[in-house]
């Protein structure tokens, strides 16, 4: 509880890593990071915010016994409802997002299972920022030059007003229902959250995110997040 306000977080979890390349049985929640589920390392955090009340994880069914095993070895007593989740992200998120647990919610807080380096910080900045203005969205600068590939050429937006959208996302239930209704009737499929909102024209709130808020997407990305997790530093010393 937050101000009185029930928060339930959402962790789709049931994604098929294909740019993994994962000809491996293992999902990308699931591989291990320093010893621990990169799952598990996502749950602690939750578990951690005092601000968060429930949690809902949306898995492929055949892995939905080891999480809950898993979870409940590693002391996470959040976890309301594990769920089959849907072919793409938004179908898992609206799976969640269907629950009585999230019925439950005044105000929903989605975060991918696969950015285990999330901080319990920035899930609760992210949750007070949508506490105020409705919805809220962790992001952070990009580094690189932005192109735009246009049909005429590339195009080159002023990179001081870029973003690079993150997870933690956060909104008021109420606004979301109209959001996932009015991407449904127009057959609108995200890749995160809040751009279902922006759609319905209510503003989005921006709050700094940070670099090693990574998302597990490809093999290299596991390798830095084990250093980041600080597993592997020792290895230093030999170069
Ligand atoms: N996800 C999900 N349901 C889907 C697709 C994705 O719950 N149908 C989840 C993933 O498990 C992940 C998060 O959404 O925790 C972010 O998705 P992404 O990084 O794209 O993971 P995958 O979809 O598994 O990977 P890829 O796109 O390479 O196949
Ligand atoms: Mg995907």
């Amino acid at each position: 509880m937050i101000d009185g306000v029930r928060v339930c977080a959402i962790i789709p979890a049931a994604g098929s890593g294909t740019r993994m390349g994962t000809a491996s049985a293992t999902s990308k929640a699931l591989i291990p990071l320093g010893g621990v589920p990169v799952i598990i390392r996502t749950l602690a955090r939750f578990q951690e915010s005092a601000g968060v009340d429930d949690v809902v994880i949306t898995l492929r069914p055949p892995e939905i016994d080891d999480v809950r095993g898993l979870a409940a070895g590693a002391g996470i007593t959040k976890v309301r409802e594990i769920i089959a989740g849907g072919a793409e992200r938004q179908e898992s998120v609206r799976l969640g997002f269907s629950t009585g647990t999230a019925r439950r919610a005044g105000l929903i807080v989605v975060h991918d299972a696969v950015r285990p380096l999330v901080t319990v910080d920035l899930i609760d900045r992210v949750i007070k920022a949508a506490l105020m203005d409705g919805a809220a969205v962790a992001a952070v600068r990009p580094r690189d030059t932005v192109k735009i590939q246009e049909e005429q050429g590339l195009v080159t937006p002023d990179r001081t007003r870029c973003w690079l959208a993150q997870t933690p996302q956060a909104f008021r239930r109420d606004l979301f229902v109209r959001a996932i209704e009015t991407a449904r009737k127009d057959g609108f499929e995200g890749t995160d959250d809040v751009s279902l909102i922006e759609r319905i024209g209510h503003p989005v709130s921006i709050v700094e995110g940070s670099y090693e808020n990574l998302k597990i997407t490809t093999r290299g990305d596991i390798r830095v997040a084990e250093l980041l997790s600080g597993g592997g530093i020792q290895d230093h010393t030999r170069y």
